[in-house]
């Protein structure tokens, strides 16, 4: 099997995992999740959004958790930008990667930020140079890239056109998301062979949701065709508790179990992982349904 030496975890359980979760944890706590996050090895964090609070109630304490979360050296702090007054406060909190995301499709994205595609692009156009000139790098997401439980299939020319646009813009990193699960691994690697050699120095990201439980199975094909950086939950967080089917993430766990299991390098502890992961479970309140989380580590010891 032809694998990476090594992958780049990017854990997105603060923003993308909380976001659905509608009560409200309180600010104390998610700093506490960032902060137990930040000591397991993690070199890459999604902790926020500076979006609409009516949109996302349960990330309104955004400036705050950006201000007061224990930076740790070496360790990238992210947070999602719709538009330009979400440029200024992410400015005025100060961060040093923000993320964009537009949907492969127009009516998701006219529910999820009231815009069309071009609209989205066009702004992110006017705003792109100002974060890049405070030395902010941008992540741009392409969200429902692989399905939209609205249109149904993206035609994959639709990614490639936002691909174009982002490179335009001078993001250091695209990633494609699953949004609501419906990938299958024949996608994705047809997807990965299709775009990977027009990224020029553009890295490429994949953001799985295991909605119907593919996401290692995608992760696995996603390895095969040489993409090394992947999004996960811990704890699989995310997904509606009212919505039924809605789901998170990948298990951040489950996905750095995998890959150690077959010798990619993650540079994370996994136990600490687990302990977030079970963190993460009480904040919140309910189960979560990370396989790690439940069956624990693999002892090849035996008992
Ligand atoms: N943060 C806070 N307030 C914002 C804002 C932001 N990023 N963007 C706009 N606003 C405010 C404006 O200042 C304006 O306030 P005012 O009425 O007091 O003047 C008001 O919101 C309306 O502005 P408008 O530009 O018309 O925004 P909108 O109502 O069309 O909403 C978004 C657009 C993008 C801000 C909103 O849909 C949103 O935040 N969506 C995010 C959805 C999301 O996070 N999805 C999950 C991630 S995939
Ligand atoms: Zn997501």
């Amino acid at each position: 099997m032809n694998l990476p030496k090594s992958v780049t975890i990017v854990e997105v359980g603060p923003r993308d995992g909380l976001q659905n979760e509608v009560h409200f944890v309180p600010t104390e706590q998610k700093i506490e999740l960032i902060g137990r996050l930040s000591e397991t090895g993690l070199k890459r964090i999604e902790i926020t959004s500076f979006v609409h609070p009516k949109a996302i109630p349960q990330l309104q304490d955004s400036e705050e958790v950006v201000k007061r979360i224990q930076r740790k050296p070496g360790i990238i702090y992210s947070t999602l930008v719709p538009n330009e007054k979400g440029l200024e406060r992410a400015l005025a909190s100060g961060v040093e990667e923000i993320a964009f995301f537009v949907s492969a499709s127009e009516t998701h994205n006219q529910k999820n930020v009231k815009m069309s595609v071009s609209e989205s692009l066009k702004g992110f156009h006017n705003i792109a140079e100002k974060a890049l000139t405070h030395g902010i790098r941008i992540r741009g997401y392409v969200v429902t890239a692989f399905g939209c439980p609205y249109e149904g299939r993206i035609p994959p020319e639709k990614v490639e056109y936002i691909m174009q646009e982002y490179l335009a813009l001078g993001v250091h990193e695209i990633a494609l998301g699953d949004t609501t699960g419906m990938a299958n691994p024949v996608q994705v690697s047809r997807m990965v062979e299709r775009i990977k050699p027009r990224l020029d120095s553009m890295g490429l990201a994949l953001h799985f949701h295991d909605t119907r439980g593919a996401a290692l199975a995608n992760i696995l094909a996603a390895l095969q065709g040489g993409v090394k950086i992947f999004d996960g939950s811990i704890g699989g967080l995310g997904g509606c508790p009212y919505a039924p089917g809605a789901s998170g993430n990948v298990a951040t766990e489950d996905l750095v179990n995998m890959l150690q299991e077959m010798g990619i390098e993650t540079g994370i502890d996994l136990q600490k992982l687990i302990d977030c992961a079970k963190y993460a479970r009480e904040i919140i309140q309910r189960d979560l349904p990370s396989h790690l989380l439940h069956a624990g580590k693999i002892c090849w010891k035996g008992a």
